[in-house]
């Protein structure tokens, strides 16, 4: 019974084997039978992109091209990983992870293998409708290398849903998930790549870059991501930008390619720029640094694109480390214990099945007798350079066999062996989410696996890590960190520099040269100006109109404010002469007072004489309000005190030259009009209406303006701001001094018309000389301000102010105390009654 039972077990069993045997393995390291197979594509053979093989409809005999010795070794992680896999038996415990792996040659043979794939056991690849429970040949494939090929397979494979896991390919087209919706990737994409490489350039402050590309899709879409990268910042600038010659499959450089690198190199020495950026397969750098060390190209700083920046045969290129320093960006590097001896180890002894050549399966390319052989040269770099791409394809192997894992549903002893399509296992390896030697390995939503990047150094030193790292990159916080020191090729181990122009220093501007945003000249920013580097570097910004600043400042600076202070000699000089004018005016008023009932003094006005001493003295007295810094009250002292101050004297004169004139008259003509006068008052009648009318007048000016302070440029010294009192201070002055020009007009009539009367009567010359200098004074400062605006109009106005009251004081009053002082015969009643007599008979 049980016997039975087992025996479709045993039979099925037995036609496993016999159809794993039947698979005539011509190479043990392309093909291992299992219960479920990879696909694998590398590149073990690699040719420029030639055209040879589309002349004749064959697959093309990569054997004929060099080998790639990457490529092999990539080709054993994965075989090491299978290995790894199938040995430990908790991951998938009872199953048997086969491969089949194929030499796509570079780009020449990525069809063939892809429908050899898709299709079933038996060659063939059914037309359906319905491809959901369709098996085909392998459950996953891995790769290929390069994005141009893996753009081909994942075209194909991406209409069965067949999982495809790339381990080097970097374009950004292949992240396009509506396009290939079963892509994956375990290298991060081209524009982290990029982003490291820009980051690393700015860290050393280059700007000046130039780029090199191939002639193929790899060097133009990446060169185009690093230029949409720059353009958007604007800190980077290429200098220009040059493709390399594609060489023809034999490798050897025609004289059309050698002209043309020729060029390259000449323009490279003479450019000041120090970077060379290079995309380009490793395929087509060969000749190209050949040439780099005929031309003796030296200095310079080469950045090397994840395609050849651990390559080991361009390492070995001798005399490389002569033409200056090289960076490349790769993945980051992870020790795979047990890898470098699985490298060089020979397959096990082929079991007695000889070779089929004539079977359709040897057009996939399936061979490379002399891998081992070159590989094992290289193994003392390749061990030396520690494990990175093939990290890649390792974990990508993993991937598959943790989503098989969980679709087979195993247990640690035992898994289902059921049918696996495709589109299963590609939603598993989605889902995949675990610890591989310290990386934890899972695909984001764009099918990356999230690995560092590192930049690394080219070192050639022996037993030293030929590409040691010295920074890491991480793609999630897109930050470089440098993690080592770089050996600059330089004399003295200093950083090279590549920058179109200088830094500016602080304060200055950039001013653009040409079409390149890193080219420019620096200005210095003009006083007044400031540079806010934050906002723009191209223009200075003007300060506001309180502050000011000094040439190449980067921020403005309050003004520092003006106004009169007691230490400056001019201020004490006008207030010596406030003084002298407050102690001669205090006199007058002593002498008047003493020598009130004198015909001197009434003559002068009587009373009225004290009417206008007390303004004077107060005017004088009130000096000090002009100087310190300016507030609303003493604004309004300023503009209203001393003016009233003078027009109570000037229409005090004004009226008394009236009376002296006029009176007679009046009282002969006019008896009604001169009873009125005599009977309310008049003089002071009309003193009040001219001070009430004034006051009107100023306030109306007044509030018009404003009276508060005011500050003002110096258009002399721009560090400084002028307070004054009035916006307009001319027009102010004007206005406020219209009224006593009337008056002041009105006097020098009455004067002028009492020219004739005696001289203790006559006036004329006083008021004459007092008026001229109050109007020429008023009509300099006017002058004066229009053309100046500085602080001394402050000092101007005080200095008219006082004259004109001297010139009250000691030009109409002077005189009469002179008389009353030195004369005091001639201040009687007798002298002054012969002096009428004297006037009416020459009259007569
Ligand atoms: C797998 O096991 C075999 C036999 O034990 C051993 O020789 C081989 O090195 C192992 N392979 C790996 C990759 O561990
Ligand atoms: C390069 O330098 C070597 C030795 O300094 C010199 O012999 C050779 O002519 C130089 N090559 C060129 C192309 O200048
Ligand atoms: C090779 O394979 C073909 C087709 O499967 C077969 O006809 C032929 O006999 C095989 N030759 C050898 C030497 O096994
Ligand atoms: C590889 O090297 C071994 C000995 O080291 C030699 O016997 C064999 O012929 C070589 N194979 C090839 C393809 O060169
Ligand atoms: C490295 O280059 C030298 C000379 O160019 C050569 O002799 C040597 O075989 C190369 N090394 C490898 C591992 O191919
Ligand atoms: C870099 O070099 C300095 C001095 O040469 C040394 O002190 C430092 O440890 C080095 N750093 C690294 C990360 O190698
Ligand atoms: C400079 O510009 C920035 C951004 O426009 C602004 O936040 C900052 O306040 C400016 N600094 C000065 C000193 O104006």
């Amino acid at each position: 019974m049980g016997l039975w039972t087992r025996t479709p077990w045993a039979l099925f069993l037995l036609l496993q084997i016999l159809a794993g045997t039947a698979e005539p393995a011509e190479n043990l390291d392309f093909f291992l039978p299992g219960d479920y197979l990879l696909g694998g594509l590398f590149t073990l053979h690699a040719n420029a992109q030639g055209t040879s093989h589309l002349t004749v409809l064959q697959v093309p005999k990569c054997q004929e091209y060099d080998m790639k010795v990457l490529g092999y070794n990539l080709m054993q992680a994965m075989r090491f990983a299978v290995e790894e896999i199938n040995n430990h038996s908790s991951l998938l415990p009872g199953v048997q992870l086969g491969y089949e792996i194929v030499d796509i040659c570079y780009q020449t043979n990525n069809v063939q293998p892809v429908l050899y794939f898709l299709a079933k056991t038996d060659y063939f690849l059914p037309i359906n409708r319905d491809y959901s429970s369709y098996e085909p040949r392998v459950v996953a494939v891995i790769g290929p290398d390069n994005s141009k090929s893996t753009i081909t397979v994942a075209n194909f494979l991406s209409l069965f849903l067949l999982p495809q896991i790339s381990y080097s390919a970097i374009s950004d087209q292949l992240r396009n998930k509506q396009r290939y919706p079963a892509m994956l990737h375990t290298m991060p994409s081209a524009t982290h790549h990029i982003e490291a490489m820009v980051q690393l350039m700015l860290q050393f402050r280059w700007n000046w870059i130039v780029v090199l590309m191939s002639n193929d899709d790899y060097g133009r879409d990446n060169s185009q991501v690093l230029r949409d990268r720059l353009a958007r910042s604007n800190d980077i600038c290429i200098a220009f930008q040059e493709v390399l010659p594609m060489p023809q499959p034999d490798q050897v450089a025609t004289a059309a390619e050698l002209r043309q690198l020729e060029g390259i190199l000449l323009k490279l020495k003479q450019a000041t720029a120090r970077i060379v950026v290079v995309f380009s397969p490793e395929l087509a750098l060969h000749n190209f640094f050949h040439q780099a060390l005929h031309w003796n190209v030296t200095d310079m700083v080469w950045i090397a694109s994840e395609s050849w920046a651990i390559d080991p045969v361009l390492h070995n290129l001798s005399g490389l480390q002569n033409t200056g320093t090289f960076l490349g960006i790769t993945i980051q590097e992870v020790p795979m214990p047990g890898f470098s001896e699985f490298r060089v180890r020979r397959p096990k002894a082929l079991p007695a099945q000889p070779p089929n050549k004539s079977r359709p399966r040897g057009t996939c390319n399936q061979e490379c007798d002399a891998c081992l052989n070159v590989t094992r040269s290289f193994n003392t770099i390749l061990t030396l350079s520690g494990e990175r791409v093939a990290y890649c394809v390792y974990s990508a192997v993993y991937a598959v066999a943790h989503a098989l894992h969980s679709l087979l549903r195993c247990s640690s002893y035992y898994c289902r062996k059921e049918p696996v399509y495709p589109w299963q296992l590609l939603k598993e390896i989605q889902k995949v989410n675990f610890p591989l030697l310290g990386n934890q390995i899972f695909f984001d939503k764009q099918g990356d696996v999230p690995l560092r990047l590192d930049i690394v150094q080219w070192q050639w030193h022996l037993s030293q890590n030929p590409f040691q790292s010295v920074a890491s990159y991480d793609p999630m916080q897109q930050q470089l960190k440098i993690i080592g020191n770089i050996s600059w090729h330089t004399y003295d181990n200093t950083i090279p520099t590549s920058m179109c122009s200088k830094n500016c220093q602080l304060g200055q501007i950039k001013k653009s040269v040409g079409i390149h945003p890193c080219c420019f000249e620096c200005n210095d920013c003009l006083p007044g100006t400031f540079l806010n580097q934050t906002a723009d570097e191209y223009e200075c910004q003007p300060c506001p109109s309180t502050m000011w600043s000094n040439r190449k400042d980067t921020s403005c600076f309050k003004r520092k404010l003006a106004f009169l202070e007691w230490h400056e000699a001019p201020t004490i000089i006008v207030a010596v002469l406030a003084v002298l004018g407050f102690l001669s005016t205090l006199a007058v008023l002593v002498i008047f007072w003493r020598h009130f009932q004198t015909p001197m003094v009434r003559s002068a006005g009587g009373p009225m004489c004290f009417l206008m001493l007390m303004p004077l003295l107060l005017a004088f007295g009130m000096v000090p309000m002009y100087v310190g810094q300016p507030t609303v009250l003493t604004c309004i002292c300023r503009q209203a005190f001393f003016t009233i101050c003078y027009s109570v004297c000037i229409s005090c004169i004004t009226v008394r030259s009236f009376q002296i004139v006029c009176i007679f008259k009046m009282a002969s003509y006019l008896p009604r009009a001169y009873g009125f006068w005599v009977r309310y008052h008049g003089p002071y009648v009309f003193v009040a209406i001219i001070i009430v009318l004034k006051g009107i007048l100023l306030a109306s000016n007044m509030l018009t303006t404003t009276i508060n302070p005011i500050a003002h440029t110096d258009t002399e010294d721009p560090n400084i701001m002028i307070l004054s009192c009035h916006p307009n201070y001319r027009t102010g002055l004007l206005f406020n001094s219209s009224m006593d020009l009337v008056l002041s007009i009105m006097g020098f009539i009455f004067a002028y018309l009492g020219k004739e009367l005696p001289t203790n009567y006559n006036e004329a010359k006083f008021i004459t000389l007092s008026m001229t200098f109050s109007f020429t004074s008023s009509i300099s400062l006017c002058t004066f301000m229009s053309v100046y605006n500085g602080v001394l109009v402050t000092i101007m106005d005080l200095l008219v102010t006082v004259l004109n009251f001297l010139a009250i004081s000691l030009g109409y009053f002077g005189p009469k105390c002179y008389m009353i002082l030195f004369y005091p015969e001639r201040n009687t009643a007798a002298y002054f009654n012969s002096m009428i007599q004297g006037y009416t008979m020459r009259k007569d």
